[in-house]
């Protein structure tokens, strides 16, 4: 009988790995690491996709949302440093009995950003809201709009006195010049303080002076009164400008403008507005893109919109939409890119032009 060598002895063979095994195991076991690693990382990649798709409830959380998503600035800085916040609830049109719950639903939210106006004779029951809510005067945003029959100057401080009275609050956050049209009541317009609105902007900077707001701008002007405006010796210049600003009128070249001068535009209807939300909802890119990233559409284009760079004023009297549309989130580039395309390469199609309606000889925004 041949004796094999000790180390041949099956024992001792397979002890020696076992012997070993700081050195020769570690780079199989290290391979085995990387591969488990690698696909428990697939595994919840395709299973947060696949959960994020079949978002269930009737809007998505936005917990859910940011795990995906970056997210996106909840504040503009204006020139005068106050920090205004990028979504707003719009009160527009919002009845008696239910503007005052659906300012405390949306503080509730998380809003600090109301905007409404004179004209909208609702802003007694906001500020009875405000105040009940609890939530401090000065961690709201609150805008207001001087109307078209109060622009001579003698007119603008009593009619901002009754709003700060009616809101119940001694300062507005932002004022602005709702329409580019200075009108009194049952007489034909002042043409020429429509034409140059700078003696009512000298006194609304006045009442910036005097404390009673902060910061002052303007509304539904176009590009050529904007220049026209700030061709004047402001004090102040308009740090705002509120217009219709949606999927159907997204306004790039006044954004551009806006942007190389330093103003900041606020998109008014950026839903559609009572009449088109619907459609708004529906736009084929907007549905995709809802779809893939577990977003409701109304969340999609509020985000856009926000992504653009804008104050976004999005109006509802329904709790769960007050919800809704307050959780944005950035949309990844390729879609943010996808939605402008759509947005832009359309033609214009506004909805609101009072024009006729108040029975003025030219249109408002020419
Ligand atoms: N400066 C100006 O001249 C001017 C002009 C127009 C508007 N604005 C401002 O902009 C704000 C918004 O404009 P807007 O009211 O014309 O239009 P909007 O916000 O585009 O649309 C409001 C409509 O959309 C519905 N809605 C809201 N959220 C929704 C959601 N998540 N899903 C489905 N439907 C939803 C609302 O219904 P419910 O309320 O029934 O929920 C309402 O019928 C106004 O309130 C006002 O503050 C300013």
């Amino acid at each position: 009988m041949i004796k094999l060598p000790r180390i041949f002895n099956s024992a001792r063979y397979e002890a020696l790995p076992t012997n070993d095994k700081p050195l020769t195991p570690r780079p199989r076991r290290t391979f085995l690491r990387v591969l488990l690693i690698a696909l428990l990382m697939l595994g919840l990649f395709f299973g947060a996709k696949h959960a994020s798709r079949r978002a269930p409830s009737p809007y998505t959380t936005g917990a859910s949302i940011h795990r995906n998503l970056t997210s996106l600035p909840s504040h503009y800085t204006l020139p005068s440093g106050d920090k205004i916040p990028s979504v707003a609830l719009g009160v527009w049109r919002a009845r008696p009995n239910e503007v005052g719950k659906a300012v405390k639903a949306a503080l509730k939210a998380g809003y600090r950003h109301i905007d409404g106006a004179w004209v909208y004779r609702n802003e007694a029951e906001v500020g009875q809201a405000l105040r009940e809510s609890g939530v401090p005067r000065e961690d709201v945003w609150i805008t207001s709009k001087l109307w078209n029959t109060f622009h001579a100057p003698e007119d603008i401080e009593p009619a901002l006195d009754d709003s700060l009275a009616k809101l119940g609050t001694d300062y507005l956050d932002m004022y602005l010049i709702h329409w580019p049209l200075a009108k009194k009541d049952g007489k034909p317009y002042d043409k020429d303080l429509t034409h140059n609105p700078y003696p009512t902007w000298q006194k609304l900077e006045e009442m910036v002076e005097k404390g009673k707001v902060r910061n002052i701008g303007v509304s539904n002007f176009n590009i050529r009164r904007l220049e026209n405006l700030t061709s004047n010796p402001l004090k102040i210049r308009p740090a705002v400008n509120q217009v219709e600003i949606s999927y159907w009128i997204p306004q790039p070249e006044l954004l551009q403008w806006a942007k190389e001068n330093d103003m900041l535009l606020e998109a008014y209807s950026p839903l559609g507005s009572e009449g088109r939300v619907r459609d708004t909802l529906k736009v084929r890119e907007v549905q995709e893109i809802a779809k893939e990233l577990g977003m409701t559409p109304a969340q999609v284009v509020i985000s856009w919109l926000v992504q653009r760079g804008l104050v976004v004023l999005p109006k509802s009297v329904t709790p769960a939409r007050i919800v809704e549309n307050f959780q944005v989130s950035a949309l990844p580039q390729e879609l943010f890119d996808k939605l402008e395309k759509a947005a832009t390469s359309h033609k214009p199609y506004p909805r609101l032009n009072p024009s006729r309606g108040w029975g003025i000889d030219f249109d408002i925004f020419d």
